[in-house]
């Protein structure tokens, strides 16, 4: 594992860095990329929208309510878990303990679509809902945000049109039919199929994953409710006595609006890492060149993934700009480690989630100088809508997964 610890974050990322850790990159290895994060200042215009957006998510609340009974008094929120017996099970694994207490975070049972992509989703839907400037809406999406859109859309009156990657899982684009949205399904990847949709949305509203300041200000409202879930534990956090989170990423778009909203809550006693696949860490590469347009192709890199959640091939630029410089370290991961994670989560806490939720699971092991006063809080982004059969192959491919890893 290469580790360059402790380089000075945005803007001095983008002049020319050693070799070693794009080499590493373009070999698919596992990898940390480990900063100071800049101030951790937040742009107050985006914090004034997260502000809107909390009050938006209150206005909808008895909707959600009617609509979505599980979430009981309608607020789209998740339980945070404390999971000592995991932290034992993967100490075991890596052979030596990690100091500090390790929690997850249960947004794979977030209402309404499963996943953390629920909470920028619906947020937009809301929005556009409230503006009542559009009928259509379109989408594209590797899965898990099409499921939130595609949901709540056709809910409140809106055609709307999803548009699947090649890596979306087939149950996603069943239960989205059946809940009323178009589904267009493409043979590319994301990159290319969020090219296409947004060249063909027409008169639709184009809900961009790539560039949605809608999304990100949904999905940063998880700031401010953690906090509150922690404090009602007995649980404050400073800079001594830490909150480290992990968060699995995709374009970037949904673990930047958290950084963005656990930086609002927190500051300087949270720290963000962001987790990639080996095979398209398009974020990381986005926050080391300084280039936003980069592509993983550019490098060599193919784009196909277990985790198919995070299967895309570029940033989004909105995310790099708002969010990279508040981020801690962001680390690499390939698919055995991803899979092998849903087998030790399970065995462990009796969790099953997708692989792209299970990013963080490893990730405390490689940080260096963790106070015994840490807090780990692994953010498990997707997994409560799986349908048994599918759940069944995934525990199969856990279990090799696991047993390879351990090789
Ligand atoms: C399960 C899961 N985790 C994490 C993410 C990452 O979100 P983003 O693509 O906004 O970085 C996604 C994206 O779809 C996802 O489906």
């Amino acid at each position: 594992m290469t580790m360059p610890w402790d380089r000075p974050a945005h803007p001095a990322d983008s002049r020319p860095q050693p070799l070693s850790l794009v080499d590493g990159l373009s070999h698919q290895h596992e990898l940390s990329w480990a900063r100071t994060p800049d101030s951790g200042a937040v742009d107050p215009d985006v914090a004034a929208a997260v502000d809107e957006a909390a009050a938006r998510f209150d206005r909808f609340a008895p909707w959600v309510a009617e609509h979505f009974p599980e979430s009981g008094d309608g607020v789209i929120e998740s339980d945070i878990q404390h999971v000592p017996g995991t932290k034992d099970y993967v100490a075991r694994l890596m052979e030596r303990d990690v100091p500090g207490d390790l929690w997850v975070k249960r947004d794979d049972s977030l209402p309404i679509s499963g996943s953390i992509k629920s909470r920028g989703g619906v947020h937009e839907v809301f929005r556009l809902a409230e503006e009542k400037r559009y009928e259509k809406l379109s989408v594209a999406s590797t899965g898990n945000l099409a499921l939130s859109i595609g949901t709540v859309g056709p809910l409140l009156g809106f055609d709307t049109e999803v548009h699947m990657s090649v890596d979306a899982k087939q149950w996603k684009k069943e239960l989205l039919r059946s809940r009323g949205a178009d589904v267009i399904e493409h043979s590319g990847l994301f990159t290319e199929t969020v090219a296409q949709a947004r060249e063909t949305a027409g008169d639709a509203f184009f809900i961009d994953d790539e560039n949605s300041f809608g999304l990100f200000a949904g999905y940063a409202v998880a700031g401010r409710r953690l906090k509150e879930q922690f404090a009602a534990l007995g649980r404050n956090f400073t800079p001594d006595n830490p909150l480290y989170v992990y968060l699995p990423c995709g374009v970037g778009g949904g673990p930047g609006g958290v950084t963005f909203g656990l930086k609002m809550a927190f500051g300087d006693a949270v720290s963000c890492h962001f987790i990639e696949p080996t095979a398209n860490p398009c974020m990381l590469l986005g926050a080391f060149t300084g280039n936003p347009a980069v592509a993983c192709a550019d490098y060599g890199l193919a784009g196909r993934t277990v985790a198919d959640g995070l299967a895309v091939q570029s940033p989004s630029p909105l995310a790099l700009d708002y969010a990279a410089h508040l981020v801690s370290g962001f680390h690499t991961l390939d698919d055995v480690t991803f899979l092998a994670a849903v087998n030790w989560l399970e065995r462990s806490a009796g969790i099953i989630v997708e692989p792209s939720a299970t990013a963080g699971l490893t990730i405390p092991w490689r940080l260096p100088d963790v106070p015994e006063t840490a807090t780990h809080l692994v953010w498990l982004t997707g997994g409560s809508l799986i349908p048994d059969q599918d759940k069944d192959r995934l525990r199969g491919q856990a279990a090799t997964a696991s047993l390879h890893w351990l090789r």
